[in-house]
């Protein structure tokens, strides 16, 4: 299949071109964005709309006011919206429930009094430790519709890390749920919170959604169940919303980076929205009669934007599921696609490789002809997944809109645009740079890289969906992301351009792991390791894994008095679950005599890959001794012997 045969090239008739967008928000950024922000329903339209007077502290739209509840809910009561659906779930059992605009915003004024009647007030933070059902959004808007601040701790997280996020931000007020369902099999949310909730001094009030109806111990005058407190409301409840600086913070998200623990994003209202709004617009063009399917989860930055923000803005209906994607069968998403009627999927390219695993057949029983646009996030889409999604699921006549960003970027930043101009495509590209984003790649020295030579992706300038800072922490911010190459945008990530000026994305050029999407820190994996008693060192690893992109490897070295063992290896595995979540686990602990080090007393990583990878060991010159590689291979080939047999 050729590029330029692909059909969808050729039915685009754009207004303007992106070429023509993107250089008017480059040449005026001030009239660009005061043109989109206008979009969106303002209580003050602002002052400046980017004041970067005090870089990298950028403040977008700044004495500008506005609610961001208001913006997905309240602002739709007086157009055709009102009734139309917001969201259709599924449960993992089947179960659907829908809520229209209008039902959404009631069930979020509820809460919000209830919230207010906790005492909750404008800049309080709200932690978030629920599965995927509506009181997930619910309780967000609730929380900005006063002003307040959600952080969402992803429930695959673990009680000490779920501890670690609400104690970094000081919340008051945790939202849970009794268990949640995994599989068939009931997952105990609520005790992993008790175990958090002894060590988090800030919580006065926990808030409890019944979805199992599982045992849970409920603690007198701090935790109550939701549905007891929404009875207990009236069903007009109304709370206006909070009027909010564009440029207060809306949220907190954690995630990891390069040193110590996970970092808080901190994402602004004004600049957020307008990202948000705009980048899903441009992407994918959601109109009335479109149902947006975005599979990630609200625990994560694609579902806060994609998820809730972005598209309740632009009034579309979503569809969100709280299932597994191969469960009960390997066709429940498509047979969601067809019972919903979905027409955008957007979704990782692991799924989509575990899709290709369990072959087309799954695929084919169903009718999918209601879909009319994909997209993938998360992790760079190796070609062939891109084609197998692009026939299977595309019927080859689908556009596929990759969508290379970040947390602390709030939504797209280089992306096909199929709402403004569909530039043709290219399997395992996601093209070129949204308006707003001066994206270029450097090599170590900040010199732009050549054409079609991999190096740093940076961005040379401000965008609206920008993160603030890091949550209370200005120098780690600046030292995370505009110290590499002063005053730029650091991403992290390695890519090339070719020379249609289309970008590759490579992967990560730091010890950030993207393991089935999921963003973990080899770091955080290497300190609760070294933590357990039985562990002097460690370095963690990104293993290549065909369908989850990498999976985490630890080469271990014991102290004195552990000896190897398969029972000290299952305890280390149980430690990490523990302590920062299963979605961490190993697939590996190797335990080796030695690790490979420099003379200075440097982990050699690039040795340990190349271990990894079974490829050849390159220049070992500096390392201090050659023979602890010799032991970390044999070590491995042994492991490797013993997971075969398995
Ligand atoms: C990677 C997820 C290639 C990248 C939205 C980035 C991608 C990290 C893509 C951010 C893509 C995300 N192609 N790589 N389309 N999308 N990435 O913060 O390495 O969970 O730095 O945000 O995911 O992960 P995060």
């Amino acid at each position: 299949m050729s590029e330029a045969s692909l059909p969808f090239n050729e039915k685009i008739i754009p207004i303007k071109t992106l070429g023509e967008e993107w250089e008017r928000s480059i040449r005026n950024p001030h009239e660009f964005w005061a043109e989109k922000a206008k979009a969106l329903r303002w209580m003050k339209t602002w002052d400046k709309v980017l004041d970067d007077s005090n870089p990298p502290f950028y403040k977008w739209f700044s004495g500008g006011i506005l609610n961001i509840c208001d913006n997905a809910l309240d602002r739709h009561l007086t157009t055709p919206k009102k009734n139309k659906l917001a969201y259709i779930w599924e449960g993992e059992d089947g179960e659907v429930r829908s809520f229209t605009f209008y039902q959404l915003y009631r069930e979020v004024n509820k809460l919000a009094k209830i919230f207010k009647n906790f005492g909750l007030k404008k800049g309080d933070r709200v932690a978030v430790y629920l599965p995927m059902i509506p009181e997930l959004p619910i309780t967000l808007l609730a929380t900005v519709r006063l002003g307040g601040i959600h952080t969402v701790v992803f429930s695959g997280f673990s009680a000490e890390a779920l501890a670690d996020r609400i104690n970094d931000c000081q919340a008051k007020i945790l939202v849970t749920a009794d268990g949640a369902y995994r599989r068939g099999k009931t997952v105990m949310l609520k005790d992993t919170a008790d175990r958090a909730l002894a060590n988090t001094p800030t919580v006065e009030k926990v808030v409890v959604v019944r979805r199992t109806g599982q045992q849970v111990s409920m603690k007198e005058g701090r935790d109550y169940y939701y549905h007891d407190l929404m009875s207990k409301v009236e069903a007009n409840a109304y709370v206006p919303p909070e009027p909010m600086e564009a440029t207060d913070p809306v949220f907190i998200l954690y995630t990891s980076g390069t040193t110590g623990k996970p970092k808080g994003v901190q994402h602004g209202t004004g600049g957020y929205l307008v990202w948000g709004y705009w980048t899903l617009k441009w992407g994918f063009d959601p109109k009335d009669e479109d149902i947006w399917w975005c599979t990630a989860d609200i625990g994560w930055i694609t579902g806060h934007t994609y998820n809730v923000y972005a598209p309740l803005a632009l009034g579309v209906t979503s569809f969100i599921f709280e299932g597994t994607p191969d469960y009960p069968a390997q066709d429940r998403w498509w047979e969601i696609i067809e019972k919903h009627g979905i027409t955008i999927l957007y979704t990782t390219p692991t799924a989509i490789r575990m899709f290709m695993r369990y072959g087309e057949e799954w695929v084919n029983k169903h009718d999918l002809s209601t879909l009319r646009l994909l997209g993938s996030v998360g992790e760079p889409i190796n070609p062939e997944a891109w084609r197998w999604y692009y026939k299977v699921i595309g019927k080859e006549k689908l556009a596929i809109i990759d969508t290379w960003w970040q947390t602390e970027t709030g939504g797209f930043m280089i992306a096909p645009l199929s709402g403004l101009e569909l530039v043709p495509l290219k399997p395992g590209s996601a093209t070129k740079p949204l308006p707003g984003v001066q994206a270029d790649v450097w090599d170590e020295k900040g010199q732009p890289s050549p054409i079609s030579t991999r190096g740093f992706l940076v961005i040379k300038g401000p965008w609206p969906g920008m993160l603030q800072m890091l949550w209370r922490d200005p120098e780690r911010y600046k030292q995370a992301y505009f110290s590499r190459f002063p005053n730029v945008y650091y991403t992290g990530d390695y890519a090339i351009r070719d020379p249609d000026g289309y970008f590759w994305l490579l992967g990560r050029a730091d010890e950030v792991l993207k393991v089935a999407g999921h963003r973990i820190g080899t770091v955080e994996l290497e300190s609760e390791l070294v933590a357990h008693p039985a562990v002097s060192e460690a370095a963690v690893m990104g293993k290549e894994d065909p369908v989850k992109g990498e999976v985490p490897v630890a080469f271990v070295v014991l102290r004195s008095g552990y000896s190897p063992s398969d029972q000290l290896r299952q305890q280390l595995v149980q430690h990490i679950r523990s302590t920062i979540g299963p979605i961490a686990t190993p697939e590996a602990i190797v335990m080796v005599n030695k690790l490979p080090k420099t003379r200075s007393g440097k982990i050699m990583r690039r040795l340990l890959k190349a271990v990894l990878a079974g490829a050849a060991l390159g220049d070992v010159s500096t390392l201090e001794d050659e023979a602890s590689v010799e032991d970390i291979k044999a070590t491995y080939e042994e492991l490797r012997k013993q997971l075969e047999k398995k």
